[in-house]
């Protein structure tokens, strides 16, 4: 049956207390899904999970540390107790530091890569370790237009959405013989935490918006519209995908 809808999925979303993560967990709820708030940020995870649950959908927040295989490991013991499994997991953490390459810090580096890269591969393993017990599932990571071209001043940040990139396309690879969909969307600049470096910097932003034919932000509804596509029976054919929600940047 293809649908757009979530209801009696279970979905796991780490950085579901970020700006973006937040939209993500509420209309994955609104969808029908059953949603694990998961993210170092315990405020504005419980405050989701609390306002999901008010407006009449499933939602409970655990705490996690993406880059930490046993906070990553009791977040997934945790959702198999209270709920039996996993059938959707967005990852959707991540972290930046601009500087120019000459400058780029190592410490830094390290901790983008920590977060984004091997933050990812512990998730999405723990999820699709879960999913082949129940005999499917989807995965989608957020990765970035910094992960298909070159993004000015973020190196750190553009290798691991490089990196995601890949990860994405093997996962794909391995974990079809499973029936467990991996895919992955490119988002353009958001008005989120992460961004505001760029946000704020008048020049820079302007050099973000010379590349989005369509001229304008992208809104966090605009990738969490494209992820619960992505995770209903509506895209079961399609695996391995990178779908930008960059307004037109990378078609040039
Ligand atoms: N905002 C943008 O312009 C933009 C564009 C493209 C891609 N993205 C990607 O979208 C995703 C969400 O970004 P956002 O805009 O919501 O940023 P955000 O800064 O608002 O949220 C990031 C979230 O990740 C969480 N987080 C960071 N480190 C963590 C860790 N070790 N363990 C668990 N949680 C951790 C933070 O607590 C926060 O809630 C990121 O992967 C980001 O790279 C963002």
């Amino acid at each position: 049956m293809y649908s757009f809808e979530l209801k009696g999925k279970v979905a796991v979303v780490t950085g579901g207390a970020g700006g973006i993560g937040v939209v993500i967990c509420q209309r994955l709820a609104e969808a029908g899904a059953t949603v694990v708030v998961a993210d170092l940020n315990e405020d504005v995870g419980c405050g989701t999970a609390e306002k999901i649950t008010a407006g009449g959908g499933k939602a409970l927040f655990l705490p996690l540390d993406v880059t930490d295989s046993g906070s990553v490991q009791a977040v997934f013991e945790k959702v198999e107790a209270e709920f039996g499994g996993v059938d959707i997991n967005v990852n959707c953490a991540g972290v930046t530091r601009r500087m120019d390459t000459l400058e780029f810090d190592e410490k830094a580096f390290r901790w983008i890569m920590d977060v984004n890269v091997t933050g990812v591969f512990l998730c999405a393993q723990a999820a699709a370790r879960s999913m082949v017990k129940r005999g499917g599932g989807k995965i989608v990571n957020i990765a970035s237009v910094g992960g298909l071209v070159g993004l000015k001043g973020s190196l750190g940040y553009s290798c691991s959405k490089g990196a995601v990139v890949q990860m994405i396309r093997t996962m794909a690879l391995d974990l079809a013989q499973y029936h467990i969909n991996v895919n992955g969307v490119a988002p353009a600049l958001n008005r989120t935490a992460i961004a505001a470096p760029v946000i704020n910097d008048p020049e820079t932003y302007q050099s973000f918006m010379d590349k989005i034919p369509l001229k304008r932000l992208c809104e966090p509804m605009d990738v969490a519209c494209a992820i619960q596509f992505l995770c209903s029976s509506a895209a079961d054919f399609i695996t391995g995908q990178i779908l930008p929600v960059d307004g037109g940047w990378t078609v040039e």
